[in-house]
């Protein structure tokens, strides 16, 4: 079989400060979680799509879909990220290769990213899409001024989708401890505590994440001139 792919779609949107979850708040026309499933959906080699919902949330996720994505499963998802992706783990059929997985705050992800980052496990058990850092970097240090630049060289932000080995990812989320559950912010990180070799992958298109309300406007600006369905 191919790959399993799995939306976290869990979050509650804090920072955002919706008056619903972030994966259901709309942009350029569809939520959030609905430009997700289409782009990962359409991608060569995913085989089944899971859904990460906010507890007691999942019909409203099934409806921010609607039709036109055949999903596999929408799952009740965790208190953390990580617990989520484990929910979505345990969901997908026990027959995929690989396992991918993407967060519904990114709404740029396109079937040739998911494919590019699918692709690496050839020859890694794991790979991410992430580009290399373009500011320049500063500490902070005391009132709010600078207290040092950092050299960006070597400096990548990590983003998703975020792709594994099923055999691979299965095992670190069998071994991980609570702690690790609560504490770890993406797989990769999980990934490189074993050792696991995870490469970076440029998807040389833009793929931000949505945290805060500023972010919608570039989002839906970008969206706009997307066409993938
Ligand atoms: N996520 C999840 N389950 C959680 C927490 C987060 O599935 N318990 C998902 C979010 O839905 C999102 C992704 O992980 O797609 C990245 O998290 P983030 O951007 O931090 O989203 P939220 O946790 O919803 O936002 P905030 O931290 O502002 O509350
Ligand atoms: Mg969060």
């Amino acid at each position: 079989m191919g790959a399993g792919a799995i939306i976290v779609a869990a979050g509650s949107g804090e920072r955002l400060g919706a008056s619903l979850p972030k994966a259901m708040v709309r942009v350029a026309g569809r939520p959030l979680v609905a430009w997700c499933a289409i782009a990962l959906s359409a991608a060569r080699g995913v085989d089944a799509l899971v859904i990460v919902s906010p507890p007691g949330e999942e019909k409203a996720i099934a409806a921010a879909i609607g039709d036109v994505v055949r999903v596999h499963a929408i799952v009740p998802g965790g208190a953390t990220r990580q617990r989520s992706v484990a929910a979505g783990i345990a969901a997908l059929p026990t027959d995929v290769d690989a396992i991918l997985v993407h967060d519904a705050a990114r709404p740029l992800v396109t079937p040739a990213m998911v494919e590019c980052v699918l692709a690496e496990l050839a020859v890694h058990d794991g790979a991410i899409a992430a580009a290399p850092v373009a500011d320049t970097l500063k500490r902070e240090g005391a009132g709010g001024m600078i207290a040092e630049t950092i050299d960006r060289v070597g400096l990548w932000g990590a983003q998703t989708p975020q792709a594994f080995r099923a055999e691979v990812i299965r095992r670190m989320f069998a071994e991980a401890d609570p702690i690790e559950m609560d504490t770890a912010t993406d797989c990769a990180g999980m990934a490189e505590r074993r050792g696991v070799r995870v490469a970076l992958v440029n998807p040389q298109s833009p793929n931000p994440k949505v945290t805060v309300p500023a972010d919608l406007a570039l989002v839906e600006a970008l969206l706009g001139g997307l066409r993938i369905a």
